[in-house]
């Protein structure tokens, strides 16, 4: 066993293998019981029970394989309900799995209970003990590790108690215990790290949002745990303490190296402190990749869509082999180098994926898009556009421009499109055809 004490910073690689989640729905029995047991409650399975007895959709996590490197800052992001505390909660121990595999370090921790898998976890309403002073909630994990790690057993008895005993006078008066000298030096340090060391003496109701935050952060630092589970630690602050807090934490995790797993529905969280982003939907991942990658590589739809804001624009567009792509307002006509990519393409429809930037203000004489503005919003280093096509008006677009130019509402505006970042999905499941897409040309239908 590593020392609990040591600064020295274990590293540990977190995996995740095919891992299931299914909850019981309180209305329904399963037909076949071992159906549940593997975490697979399958369309057959529900199709054989009763109408009335059918089982709603129970699989929270459908076979997550994940790879989290030694000492990496992982960041899990997808949209409320779609799974991510509950992937928290089966790491850290919390609820059983109903199949697959989760490592830590060089250990399967299937079943260990929480305390046995050297983690540590932060949430988003802090859960501090209010009746603790904030040094006792830092101590509190390490009061309760293993004794023997930092003193011999008989050490503990009358110390203990004195030392108990004087806890309720202030920290400099505390009668220590060897343990507790341990203790107060690895709560002084920690303190001092987060700099909430003028705090300690306070409870927990004397701290803003962000102490207290603070101090949730210092009780799982520490403990010096392999991993850090964190689960939205900074909703509950107001923005722009959550956009300081939020370098802090990277800072702090680069500085002790401790793996870190970190749950967002934030995709600016995720973009700025992930190394890596692990985007997921309805108990699914999405894509695991860099957060540039993320953004200009998006394995789908639904990724493009998620991760940047404004959101990508989507355009329904028809496909017409070898190379033309046709929508009410324009073509573009894909180079040779697409043609072996797209020749497999066989479907009519294709989706058209512009983020806002991707877009240009041109004239109407340049090949170029119509469209009619209908809303302005003048952030001073850009201005973001929602506008509709002037011959679809039901197609919405978000445009960023970075013009001085004044746009009025109502003023009809021509667009170009910078080719060399468009994003084709397929039509049916979404998938991105063609990542590559350095070389189309656009033809304005105007002209
Ligand atoms: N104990 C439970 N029993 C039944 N369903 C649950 C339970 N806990 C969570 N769920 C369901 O699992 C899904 C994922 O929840 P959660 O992991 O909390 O999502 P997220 O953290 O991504 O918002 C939700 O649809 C939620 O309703
Ligand atoms: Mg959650």
């Amino acid at each position: 066993m590593k020392p609990q004490f040591s600064v020295d910073v274990i590293l540990a690689q977190v995996i995740i293998e095919n891992l299931y989640k299914s909850y019981a729905s309180p209305k329904g029995k399963f037909s076949d019981s071992n159906d549940l047991s593997l975490g697979v409650v399958t369309s057959a399975s529900t199709e054989k029970l009763e109408p009335q007895k059918k089982v709603l959709n129970t699989n929270v996590l459908k076979g997550i394989n994940l790879e989290i490197q030694e000492g990496e800052f992982m960041v899990l992001v997808g949209p409320s309900g779609c799974g991510k505390s509950t992937l928290l909660r089966l790491i850290a121990g919390l609820e059983e799995i109903s199949a697959g595999k989760i490592i830590i370090g060089d250990r399967t921790v299937n079943d260990l209970p929480p305390k046995s898998r050297d983690i540590a976890m932060v949430f988003q309403n802090y859960a501090l003990y209010p009746h603790l002073k904030v040094y006792d909630n830092i101590a509190f994990g390490l009061r309760r590790m293993n004794p023997t790690q930092v003193e011999k057993k008989s050490l503990i008895s009358t110390d203990k108690i004195i030392g108990n005993l004087s806890r309720a006078l202030p920290t400099r008066w505390h009668y220590l215990s060897a343990q507790e000298k341990i203790i107060q030096e690895k709560v002084y340090q920690v303190a001092q790290l987060l700099e909430i060391d003028h705090l300690l003496d306070r409870l927990p109701k004397q701290l803003s949002g962000g102490q207290k935050q603070r101090v949730a952060l210092g009780r799982a630092i520490a403990r010096n745990p392999q991993t850090f589970l964190m689960d939205e630690p900074l909703s509950n602050l107001d923005a722009k303490l959550r956009t300081q807090t939020r370098s802090q934490i990277v800072k702090l995790q680069k500085q002790l190296q401790v793996t870190t797993i970190y749950v967002t529905h934030d995709q600016t969280e995720a973009m700025t402190m992930g190394d890596r982003i692990a985007i997921m939907n309805n108990g699914e991942i999405q894509q695991v990749a860099t957060p540039l990658e993320v953004y200009h590589r998006p394995a789908n739809k639904f990724v493009a869509q998620f991760i940047g804001s404004p959101p990508m624009n989507f355009m329904e567009v028809n496909w017409q082999k070898p190379n033309l792509i046709i929508h009410d307002s324009f073509n573009l006509s894909l180079p040779q180098q697409w043609l072996e990519i797209m020749g497999n393409y066989n479907y009519e429809k294709v989706y058209l994926g512009i983020r806002p930037e991707h877009f240009y203000l041109t004239t109407k004489e340049e090949a170029s898009i119509p469209v009619i503005v209908n809303l302005v919003e003048s952030l001073g280093n850009e201005t973001l556009i929602t506008a509709n096509l002037e011959n679809k008006p039901q197609q919405n677009l978000q445009v960023r421009i970075f013009s001085e130019q004044i746009i009025n509402i109502g003023q009809t505006i021509y667009l170009g499109i910078n080719l060399k970042k468009v994003s084709l999905f397929d039509f049916y499941q979404g998938k991105n055809v063609i990542n590559n897409n350095d070389y189309i040309s656009l033809d304005n239908k105007n002209n």
